[in-house]
């Protein structure tokens, strides 16, 4: 009785809803992120931007489809899940259903998103000293960029954010960390753009693809950039009907002290794919043992458009399996990472699993090529099967120490 109360108060208290006291709230957390000039969506943030599309936004709500999100709920809670609560939810609906009205500008300000940067301001800002020209049309190969740094000392960066210059050409982009003792890429000139294909065990630094948020690190975690380290910028265009010209830049926050745990992105991939022409359901597993001892923080699934599930599992050494993370439908459109609320300790011997399924029949609509055997490719025509995780370890180990047994 007292439940239905206090729904029964709470909906009356909705019937007055409108968009700058109930609305424009929400808004400025859930959806402003993305949804304002510079960023990959439409403004919403006024109300002259917002009623044309009140109807829409309450479908997407309601539907959930908006903002996008893509781990089915199950035990492990993420920071950075970014859906709108139920009350808020209802908020919306119940503005919505009012007739969308404008209300009182409230007291408070809105939300003044001053700066170009999802990050504070950064102490070093790059950019690609020429822009790539890209073609209206057809496949380009992964091109790369060197930028050097030029860093006297060891830096801890603690969070970096990488920013397309044409958003519609740029599918991808990967930030690595070379370090001085590495070879990959030496012969290569410094700033300007070429192909190459491989891959490489430099740590990578930031990435940036559709709905990602930028590289930010727990307090005391941080990235390490060893002094003499450039970095090399990985960069997939994909043409959009026109030509356009891409300068891309990246931005780096230092951290202020030296932090008590370095954070490595690590991978488990297959890369030996085969999937059948018309297979609806095609399944890929890989797995790997931890060397040692770490604290797991995010997970970022990676496949092209055939891709329709994945799933991180750890089995613990005594073989009880315990699910992370569900990732279904998965949506190439968005390469979303999945960042644990609370940090889970993977202690050394733990096996980490990740699956990944497929649909290579016509009942996929995305499928370029339903009759094509597919195979591990760069192309998002090809396949990929990548399962990326973020761990920090002691502040005093690299990627080499860690994966010494
Ligand atoms: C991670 C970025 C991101 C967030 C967060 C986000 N959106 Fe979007 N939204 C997009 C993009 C990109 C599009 C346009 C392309 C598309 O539809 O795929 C879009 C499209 C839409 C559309 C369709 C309008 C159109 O241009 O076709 C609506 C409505 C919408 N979003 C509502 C919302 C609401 C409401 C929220 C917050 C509760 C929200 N979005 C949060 C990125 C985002």
């Amino acid at each position: 009785m007292r439940a239905l109360a206090a729904e029964i108060v709470f909906i009356f208290s909705l019937q007055g809803a409108t968009f700058h006291e109930d609305v424009l709230p929400i808004l400025e957390k859930r959806c402003q992120r993305c949804h304002r000039p510079g960023e990959a969506a439409r403004p919403f943030l006024t109300y002259r931007d917002v009623r044309p599309w009140a109807k829409a936004i309450r479908e997407a709500v309601l539907s959930r489809k908006m903002p996008p999100w893509f781990a089915e709920s199950g035990s492990v809670r993420f920071a950075n899940d970014p859906r709108p609560s139920d009350a808020e939810i209802a908020a919306i609906d119940a503005w919505v259903r009012a007739g969308a009205p404008e209300g009182k500008p409230s007291p408070s300000p809105p939300v003044h998103w001053t700066a170009a940067w999802n990050i504070p301001p950064p102490d070093l800002r790059l950019a690609m000293p020429e822009p790539v020209r890209v073609p209206a049309r057809g496949e380009l190969k992964y091109q790369f960029i060197i930028l050097p740094l030029n860093l006297t000392e060891d830096r801890w960066v603690r969070a970096a954010e990488i920013r397309p210059g044409a958003r519609e050409a740029v599918h991808h982009v990967v930030a690595y960390i070379r370090e001085p003792a590495h070879d990959w890429l030496r012969d290569a000139p410094a700033g300007k753009p070429f192909s190459h294909a491989g891959t490489t065990t430099s740590d990578i630094l930031a990435l940036y693809a559709p709905g990602q948020q930028p590289m930010t690190c727990l307090p005391g975690m941080a990235k390490k950039i060893p002094a003499g380290s450039d970095l090399v910028l990985q960069i997939h265009y994909t043409p959009a009907g026109r030509v356009l010209e891409d300068r891309t830049s990246i931005g780096l926050v230092w951290a202020r002290h030296a932090p008590d745990k370095r954070v490595l992105t690590l991978q488990i991939a297959a890369t030996e794919l085969r999937i059948p022409p018309g297979e609806r359901d095609h399944r890929v597993s890989a797995s790997g043992t931890l060397p040692n001892d770490c604290l797991l923080l995010g997970l970022f699934p990676h496949m092209h458009l055939r891709g329709k599930a994945f799933e991180y599992a750890v089995i613990e050494p005594g073989g009880r399996v315990e699910t992370l993370l569900r990732v279904a439908p998965y949506d190439f459109y968005w390469q979303l990472c999945y960042q644990l609320a609370t940090p889970l300790l993977l202690s050394k011997g733990t096996r980490l699993r990740v699956t990944a399924w497929y649909d290579n029949s016509p009942n996929n609509p995305r499928n370029p090529d339903p009759t094509a055997e597919v195979a591990y490719g760069e192309q998002s025509t090809e396949e990929m099967m990548v399962g990326f995780f973020d761990v920090a370890v002691p502040a005093g180990m690299d990627k080499a120490a860690f994966f010494v047994r």
